[in-house]
């Protein structure tokens, strides 16, 4: 095991509060290490929003959480798909709120480029109804499809600028979009800063905008092979991987076929790092979920829908909108199948309990414990079309004092509902709870193992 070296996951269907979780330990270790953050998988598709102490919120979708500490490397890997205009927005936005004391940022060169040909294909296949109804419209699984495809374009391929390959590319991307009907010139993508969006343009414009944003890029561009392979073994370090999206959106494991296209597991980083980083070395693994709901933006369907008085309230309660496409999320009562094998597929060592302080006086908690098809207990399964032919089945629990919660400073003074809750968590899912967060703001929280 390496010591100092802690790992974030989604465990359910995303934003279930990993930036926050991962935004503390890197203030932790910052005061007595150097911290890597480590992102291996997804891009512009994820986002979450952090509340800075006057009040301005920012959102984050590319850069992981800790970027504000000093002393501290993001790495944005191999087995990430970066927008470049939209990374740049990201960091301009970060640099004018906290100027110097920004984290130092690589971005390796061996990253996948996923670009504005990428989100008009994207934007084309939606309105042919394709498997990807629910995407975020940021490029990503086309992005993913051209490794497959054996042409993707990297990071690399803007320095020096590789303008022969750009321009195949974009033809290629032309043509696919003029098969499905539509010009890719005229083809209007989501873009981060003030208009919100552009037109992909023609040829020149496209490799215009391109080539002066990697010039403004080139700076942040490194070879995070050997940044790992230098720091995973320096104790100097410690180390916070923050992965994207959640293991629900898996498209080994998640809800098929409203999933993404990255390794939403631990396993990511094994291939991200070309094996430098093997997740069986990684002390803590845990995977956050909410601790009394589930929400899920997309189209998928799942078996354990809320009662819409109550989810209304949470939505309005917990800002229950997506960072990224601004989708009010459905919201679903936790879902003990579909996590215990989450956990299992993902690797999981220990659970992150966030949004404990999100329970009512006198609403009873409802949690999905077993599934039943025709009266039978079935298993969660990755497959949209067998989840439609499931029931849920529920046990209640009794909601706990928040303002006890909160006071709380040990697992022992916790309010007694609240420890039969987790220990019903663990007993279930066969995994330890790591941590909970009893509030928003940084600090809100409790650990249930030394840090
Ligand atoms: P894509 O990642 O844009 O291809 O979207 C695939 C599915 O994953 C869609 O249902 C998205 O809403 C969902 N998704 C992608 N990223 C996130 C995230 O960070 N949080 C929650 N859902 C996400």
């Amino acid at each position: 095991m390496r010591k100092n070296s802690f790992a974030f996951c989604g465990g359910v269907f995303g934003d279930e509060g990993k930036g926050r979780v991962v935004d503390e330990l890197v203030d932790h270790f910052s005061q007595t290490h150097k911290v890597v953050v480590y992102r291996d998988n997804g891009g512009a598709n994820a986002g979450h929003t952090v509340e800075l102490d006057n009040g301005q919120r920012i959102a984050f979708h590319q850069l992981p959480s800790g970027v504000f500490h000093k002393r501290t490397t993001i790495v944005l890997g191999k087995g990430m798909v970066i927008h470049p205009g939209d990374l740049i927005e990201e960091i301009a936005e970060v640099k004018e709120v906290i100027g110097k004391g920004m984290a130092s940022i690589v971005v390796d060169k061996m990253a996948v480029l996923s670009l504005d040909t990428h989100r008009a294909f994207e934007a084309v296949l939606k309105e042919w109804e394709s498997g990807g109804k629910g995407a975020t419209g940021r490029g990503i699984s086309p992005a993913y499809a051209d490794i497959l495809l054996r042409h993707p374009l990297r990071v690399r391929d803007l320095m020096p600028f590789n303008e022969e390959k750009i321009i195949k590319h974009y033809h290629l991307y032309k043509a696919l979009v003029f098969g499905l009907g539509k010009k890719i010139q005229e083809v209007e993508v989501p873009q981060l800063g003030t208009t919100g969006k552009i037109l992909v343009g023609i040829e020149t414009h496209f490799l215009t905008r391109l080539r002066s944003q990697a010039q403004q890029l080139k700076s942040y561009v490194g070879d995070g092979y050997s940044y790992v392979q230098k720091t995973w073994k320096d104790k100097k370090y410690a180390f916070v991987f923050e992965k994207a999206q959640a293991i629900g959106l898996d498209t080994r494991w998640g809800v098929y076929p409203d999933v993404t296209a990255s390794d939403t597991t631990f396993d990511g980083i094994f291939s991200a790092t070309e094996a430098v980083i093997d997740p069986e070395e990684i002390t803590i693994k845990a995977a956050v979920i909410k601790a009394t709901y589930m929400s899920s933006v997309g189209t998928r369907k799942l078996p354990s829908v809320m009662d819409e008085n109550l989810a209304h309230q949470i939505r309005e309660d917990g800002h229950e909108y997506g960072a990224t496409t601004k989708r009010p999320r459905g919201i679903f009562y936790l879902d003990m199948p579909a996590l215990t094998f989450f956990l299992r597929v993902g690797h999981v060592n220990r659970i992150a309990v966030t949004h404990m302080d999100m329970v009512y006086p006198d609403v009873l908690i409802k949690v999905c414990v077993a599934y039943t098809q025709k009266g039978r207990t079935v298993p969660y399964r990755p497959d949209q079309e067998y989840l439609n032919t499931v029931k849920p089945k529920y046990q209640e629990f009794a909601p706990w004092d928040k303002d006890k919660l909160r006071k709380s400073k040990t697992f022992s003074e916790l309010p007694k509902e609240v420890k039969v809750f987790l220990r019903f968590l663990e007993k279930t899912t066969g995994t330890k709870v790591y941590m909970i967060t009893t509030g928003p703001k940084r600090h809100q929280s409790l650990y249930l193992e030394k840090l």
